[in-house]
């Protein structure tokens, strides 16, 4: 019997549209994956990871944090205590559990996490002699990937990475579409980009010819400060990369927050750091259209509707 034939019957003219309406249906987008990443400490990758997140997740898109460093400093920043931490990155890289398996919910609606453990300091050495090692993130990403079997609605996953080019963040920008590169308003803020970029191009050229540089977000800036201010033109003046417009504020409140487990949105919506996190979600979000307008899958994916198979 024909599954249909309760519907009524389409006119000719009405056709293409609901064909179109199908597909859409059918095929939603797979997430967007974008690592957080400088080999630098302390520049603001966590506290970006945490907090654009959020940000992104308070204008309702579906979004994964991926705890990728052994400090595990995103998970607790969420307050994802060490007891609950059943399944991890480093389970996932090792395959002992499934990418589903090791995602928890947060207390932010439509925000979850993959936390990490210190084991994970461990897993270079273990898999250092396999042939499949830098590629053991984008394999447990690829059911997340792959429309035929849709596993779940995320639209964006976020990579907080280690400070270190190590294997873990090998592992990352293998895995990932794009990297995000926080650079901390300091006087050394440079330093150290060029080698990121080198890596970039290197993956690129070797594992991940997709990937591509999503942009630069200054963190930390001060505006009384001359030296914050000198950091801002040089970076801008200077960089061949998308600077994002966005410029995160030093604000005792985003520092804060983590010690409370919480995203500063949900501490203090109102603080300069939370308005600044959720104009960057904004910017990011524009620039993925911006991106996507430009992709030569722009005809199957254009907005993030769509990633959630919304017509
Ligand atoms: N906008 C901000 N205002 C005030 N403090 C901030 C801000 N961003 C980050 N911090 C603080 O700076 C410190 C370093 O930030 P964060 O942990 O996000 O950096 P990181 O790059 O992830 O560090 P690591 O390299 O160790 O992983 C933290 O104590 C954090 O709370
Ligand atoms: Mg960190």
């Amino acid at each position: 019997m024909n599954d249909h034939a309760d519907l009524p019957a389409q006119s000719p003219a009405q056709t293409p549209s609901v064909v179109a309406l199908a597909s859409r249906i059918a095929k939603p987008a797979p997430p967007r994956v974008i690592a957080i990443a400088n080999q630098k400490g302390g520049v603001g990758k966590t506290t970006t990871a945490i907090n654009l997140g959020t940000a992104l997740a308070a204008i309702g898109e579906q979004v994964l944090i991926i705890d990728l460093d052994p400090q595990g400093n995103a998970s607790t920043g969420l307050g994802i205590d060490r007891q609950s931490r059943r399944h991890s990155t480093y389970d996932v890289l090792m395959a002992a559990a499934t990418l589903s398996d090791a995602v928890l919910a947060t207390a932010v609606p439509r925000l979850s996490i993959v936390p990490s453990t210190l084991d994970l300091s461990g897993l270079e050495l273990e898999v250092s002699q396999e042939r499949d090692r830098a590629f053991r993130l984008r394999r447990a990403l690829a059911p997340m990937r792959d429309a035929t079997v849709r596993v779940s609605d995320f639209s964006y996953m976020l990579i907080d990475c280690p400070p270190s080019l190590n294997l873990l963040t090998v592992n990352a920008l293998a895995a990932a579409d794009a990297v995000l590169v926080p650079l901390q308003c300091e006087f050394f803020a440079l330093e150290g980009l060029s080698q990121l970029l080198q890596t970039v191009d290197t993956v690129k050229s070797q594992l991940n010819p997709e990937l591509m540089i999503h942009g630069i977000v200054l963190t930390m800036h001060d505006a009384r400060n001359n030296l914050s201010n000198q950091v801002v033109a040089d970076v801008r003046a200077n960089s061949k990369q998308k600077v994002y417009d966005t410029i995160i504020p030093r604000n005792v409140r985003v520092s804060e927050a983590p010690s409370y487990g919480k995203p500063v949105l949900v501490y203090d919506l109102k603080c300069v750091g939370s308005e600044a996190y959720l104009r960057l979600a904004t910017e990011i979000i524009q620039r993925e259209k911006e991106l996507m307008a430009n992709s030569p899958l722009a005809e199957n994916v254009i907005d993030s509707d769509q990633r959630h198979g919304v017509a």
